[in-house]
């Protein structure tokens, strides 16, 4: 055990300059601490199996950003994980423009964001944040915690012929992800310190058509956040509409997370060497026998060495390394890294590979395409009067943040940690809509006292510069568009990809799909406006008058709202991008089993794995099959 621990943790603890390493030997070697990495890689060193677990970001798990739920926005614009990743909504750029976030940078990461940039600026597209760090973006997303939908798995089995992905045996993954993960909502009581928001839920509560009467509006709100979305014995979930809290990856009011499970692997003495500040920039092969095998990686050592970085600027040349996996190799660098990482490596379409002069390994058209997400779009007011719960928040950590210092000095009653031991959205309306192919809930609509328009450089200080905002923002789940792409725009391995999501009518459009998505969305953002003209029916508890800001009570009419919706509509769940398909289909790129076709001794584990987005949010089903392929790996299919 203290033999280990030496070995591991000036690996943890990387320092900057790195020490060259080469043909390290390992039985299993993962490349991604994300949720589809983090729990697969404990797993097999619990299970005793040799592990590398490689990271290009570093253990982020002291900085309050990614402890304190209430910094759920100011941790993504943090320069020490974050990447700024820019995609494009449409291809056409003038149409592409209409949104307000679009961004032009002036200076290596400095932006310009909406119209009239300045003379010299450069186009590059929508922010797309995510995160390097151990733990991937878990420790940096907005913890909202949503289990999947049985229909999610039951697609599965059906596409593939495999058993093992029905939703009957695909529950007892989402129990070993209980095993490591605290799960809590919002604690309902620190609510009651502020009756003015409360008013806000409560009418969304009405909408849901669960209002409660106006002189029993506290009491009724508060039974209604007892509803658990994730009910394990409800056994019409997946369709049950209604007023609902949200499940947060929180423990006693502290962010949790993979990191957590991965730290706890390695300090009990588990052979799992984590590797952080390294970066995988190719895949090795033995390509002697009839079909390739994977036999390793390459890789950098060095921080800040993918240039989405802002860090990247002022990083030292990484030192190349490389590792050797007995076993398997399994790539986990998530729905935009993975496919460009298996395509610098010689694994893609092979017209892609042969215009950069890549040496194919296999050929696998399907890598890098159908690539998903959802649709959010919000309804914001701004109310005359600040709500009383954020008095005193700065959201920025400094010594006058009020809030901080009350969660600080109250780590063991939830209840009063105050504003920011929660991630600011208590409570959802589920809504099947009348656009929805199935009887699934396909609509969140979320509340909470922030100004909520999407992500774009500085999204985080527009969203709590001040306090007096309220949104109610919607999520689009089981949508249809699968015509996104991630192909290379370089064989550098440090450029991010070109991403192409191919919004509504410009993507997936047979059998009216983008009507269909944005009718729905239309459908949330009235449902959204009943909440709101529902408040002033709660007066009683002494909320003040708002005005409607976005899109703002001249825009009516279903045409202007579906004008608006493809305008401002932005996603966080993107994946797809390596997807399980069934033998016969030429996009498939893995079998049911993670395994990459065509290919020995390597799979894929994390977002970019399904066929078809999953459920309402896609960490709990990220963690849920990187559970199963534990279990695949180890013991083999069932
Ligand atoms: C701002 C934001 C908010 C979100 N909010 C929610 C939410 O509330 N609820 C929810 O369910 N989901 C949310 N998500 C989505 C969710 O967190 C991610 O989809 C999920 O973490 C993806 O898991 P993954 O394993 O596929 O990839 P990731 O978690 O991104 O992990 C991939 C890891 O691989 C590493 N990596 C990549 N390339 C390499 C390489 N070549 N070498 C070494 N390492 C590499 C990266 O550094 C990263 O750590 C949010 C995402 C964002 C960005
Ligand atoms: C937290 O993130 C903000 C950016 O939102 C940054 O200014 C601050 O320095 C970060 N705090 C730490 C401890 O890194
Ligand atoms: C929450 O985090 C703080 C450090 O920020 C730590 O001292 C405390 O033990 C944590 N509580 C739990 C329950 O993990
Ligand atoms: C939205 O509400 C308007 C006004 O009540 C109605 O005309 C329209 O049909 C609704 N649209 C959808 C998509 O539900």
């Amino acid at each position: 055990m203290e033999l280990l621990n030496l070995i591991v943790f000036p690996l943890l603890f990387l320092s900057p300059v790195a020490t060259a390493a080469t043909d390290l030997e390992y039985e299993y070697i993962v490349v991604g601490s994300g949720a589809g990495g983090g729990p697969l890689a404990s797993r097999l060193a619990r299970e005793g199996r040799k592990t590398l677990l490689i990271e290009a970001g570093s253990d982020q798990s002291d900085n309050l950003n990614t402890t304190v739920p209430g910094y759920q926005a100011a941790v993504t614009e943090d320069p020490s994980l974050r990447w700024d990743i820019f995609v494009n909504h449409y291809q056409d750029q003038t149409r592409a423009q209409h949104d307000p976030k679009y961004t032009w940078e002036t200076a290596p990461f400095e932006y310009h964001v909406g119209p009239n940039p300045p003379e010299g600026a450069s186009p590059r597209g929508i922010l797309y944040p995510r995160a390097q760090a151990l733990g991937g973006c878990t420790p940096h997303n907005a913890l909202i915690w949503i289990t999947p939908h049985d229909s999610d798995w039951d697609n599965i089995a059906s596409l593939t012929g495999d058993s093992s992905w029905a939703h009957e045996n695909m529950d007892q993954y989402l129990q070993k992800v209980y095993e490591w993960l605290y799960t809590e909502p919002t604690d309902p009581t620190i609510l009651l310190n502020d009756l003015p928001l409360a008013q806000q839920y409560v009418a969304g509560a009405a909408a849901s058509g669960q209002g409660p009467d106006p002189l029993n509006a506290v009491e009724g709100l508060l039974n209604l956040l007892g509803n658990d979305p994730n009910s394990q014995i409800n056994p019409t979930r997946d369709s049950t509409q209604g007023f609902f809290q949200v499940p947060l990856t929180m423990n006693a009011g502290n962010r949790t997370d993979v990191s957590q499970f991965i730290k706890s692997t390695v300090a009990e003495g588990f052979p799992l060497d984590v590797r952080t500040n390294a970066f995988v920039t190719k895949i090795t092969f033995d390509q002697s026998g009839a079909t390739p095998k994977a036999t390793g990686v390459e890789f950098q050592d060095g921080e800040y060495l993918y240039r989405a970085s802002p860090r990247s600027l002022h990083s030292r040349p990484g030192v190349s390394g490389s590792a050797k996996a007995a076993k398997e190799l399994i790539i986990s660098a998530g729905a935009y890294n993975t496919p460009q990482l298996l395509k610098l490596s010689g694994i893609g379409p092979k017209e892609e590979l042969a215009k950069f002069n890549i040496p194919i390994v296999k050929d696998l058209p399907g890598v890098g395409t159908n690539l998903m997400d959802r649709y959010e779009v919000p309804v914001n007011v701004q109310h005359e009067k600040d709500f009383p719960i954020l008095k005193g928040c700065t959201f920025d950590e400094k010594p006058h943040d009020e809030c901080l210092k009350k969660w600080e000095d109250n780590p063991y009653i939830l209840g009063q940690r105050g504003a920011y031991a929660t991630n600011g959205l208590a409570a959802t309306l589920a809504v099947n809509s009348d656009y929805a192919s199935t009887s699934d809930i396909d609509l969140y609509i979320f509340g909470g006292p922030i100004n909520f328009q999407g992500y774009f450089p500085g999204w985080a200080e527009q969203a709590v510069a001040d306090h007096s905002h309220f949104s109610w923002y919607t999520l689009k789940a089981h949508g249809r568009n699968r015509a996104g792409t991630v192909e290379l725009q370089s064989t550098d391995p440090f450029d991010q990809p070109r991403i192409n999501f191919n919004y509504f009518d410009t993507g997936t459009t047979a059998g009216g799909a983008d009507d269909l998505d944005v009718g729905a969305i239309v459908q949330a953002i009235n449902i959204s406006r009943n909440a709101l003209s529902e408040y002033y029916n709660y007066g009683i508890l002494g909320g003040s008058p708002f005005e409607e800001e976005n899109p703002g009570k001249d825009v009516t009419g279903d045409e202007d709202l579906e004008q608006y919706a493809k305008d401002v509509a932005w996603g966080h769940h993107a994946s797809c991008t390596a997807a399980i398909g069934g033998e016969d289909d030429p996009n498939s790129v893995l079998d049911s089993q993670f395994r990459v076709r065509g290919v020995q001794n390597l799979r894929v584990v994390d977002a970019s794995i399904f066929p078809d987005i999953p459920g309402v949010f896609i960490t709990a089903p990220i963690y849920i099959i990187s559970e199963k392929a534990a279990d695949v790996i180890l013991n083999g299919s069932k």
